[in-house]
């Protein structure tokens, strides 16, 4: 890609990288040694940096921390067993943070610039990428209004967008128990449930927390409406396998267009399986189990990549699925995904972009 930006680079002289034991990578809890920056203000971006990755100091009065007008993007890195690194669909994150930004009254950024500070961001700290199997290196980009004002503003004149990265492993270890959610909601029609938006994640703390003390790791979110129709699984999106279809709930306003459900959806296809993106109800899959028909659910995202569900919990039941071992298509898809990013499979979708 040619350089548009220039970006000033000012690398840090004490590299925490020696203190890192990559073969014991918890999720997020470690950063790399940089960070890009960039400042909104009147109307137009600045100087773009890359800066050794440290605090950010603000008033108690910056607009995000009380309105939470703040969206962000979770992409990955990998090294593969030639030491390549490539960072997976990172234009459609580029797209995707400006579509959260839109609903949340941000300014947009330029995609070349969100790429070119991913990129640059990527060379400096290019180090990180962890070469451990099932590890990465996680990318957040982070868009937020920083102005100091008490009012609700459409047009923050302050805003700051930050790219700044952690060395991970996985995020979940095994098949996980799901809990289908009646009560609470973690997003309405026409709300910012399909943006990346901090507020959906708190909506989804106290039912998640609850599900938790009940022996679940995560929540199946059903429509706020009725909840009758099925909407994502905690932080990732849902797959259901029903007799030989793969069915996925449609995107809306309320489910996030995920970009691993995406390339799920595009590998189905491709594969020759039938897929449908359309509502799912928890009736229907409550009466495809009793009828052996419901196959396989697993959860897709980027933190979890693919996530296979062991029980479906609803109404004081626990469905258990099939053996995770015999599951065809989400076994197959997550085998690709990760030999891809190994770069053990052909990219025949044009996913891996190298650096
Ligand atoms: C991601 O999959 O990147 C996510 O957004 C999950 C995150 C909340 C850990």
């Amino acid at each position: 890609m040619e350089e548009q930006y220039n970006i000033q680079i000012n690398k840090t002289e004490n590299s925490r990288i020696g203190e890192i034991d990559f073969n014991n990578l918890a999720f997020g809890r470690t950063f790399s040694d940089h960070m890009f920056v960039v400042d909104y203000e009147n109307g137009e971006w600045g100087t773009p940096q890359i800066i050794p990755f440290q605090n950010l100091s603000f008033s108690p009065a910056l607009i995000s921390l009380h309105y939470g007008q703040t969206v962000f993007e979770g992409l990955k890195a990998f090294r593969d067993k030639d030491g390549v690194v490539s960072a997976f669909r990172p234009e459609e994150h580029a797209i995707r943070i400006n579509k959260s930004a839109e609903r949340l009254c941000l300014p947009t950024i330029p995609e070349d610039l969100f790429l070119e500070g991913l990129y640059k961001l990527l060379e400096v700290d290019n180090e990180w990428v962890p070469k451990q199997e099932g590890c990465s290196l996680y990318i957040r980009p982070l868009l937020f209004a920083s102005e100091e004002f008490l009012g609700v503003s459409p047009t923050p004149s302050k805003c700051k967008f930050v790219i700044f990265a952690s060395p991970v492993g996985s995020y979940y270890s095994g098949a996980i128990k799901v809990l289908v959610e009646t009560e609470y909601v973690r997003a309405a029609e026409g709300g910012i449930g399909f943006a990346k938006a901090g507020g959906n994640y708190a909506a989804s703390l106290l039912p998640t927390k609850q599900a938790v003390e009940k022996g679940y790791q995560q929540l199946l979110w059903t429509d706020a409406k009725e909840h009758k129709y099925i909407e994502e699984a905690g932080t990732m999106n849902i797959m259901f396998q029903i007799g030989d279809t793969l069915v996925t709930p449609a995107t809306s306003t309320s489910i996030l267009s995920g970009i691993t459900r995406k390339s799920v959806v595009a590998l189905a296809k491709k594969w020759g399986y039938k897929i449908e993106e359309r509502k799912v109800s928890v009736d229907e899959l409550v009466e495809a189990h009793k009828q052996g028909l419901l196959k396989d659910a697993f959860g897709t995202g980027t933190a979890a990549t693919i996530t296979q569900i062991s029980h479906i919990g609803y109404n004081g039941v626990d469905y258990e699925l099939p053996p995770v071992e015999g599951r065809e298509f989400s076994n197959r898809a997550s085998d690709y995904l990760q030999k891809l990013k190994d770069g053990q499979e052909e990219d025949y979708m044009n996913w891996m972009v190298k650096l």
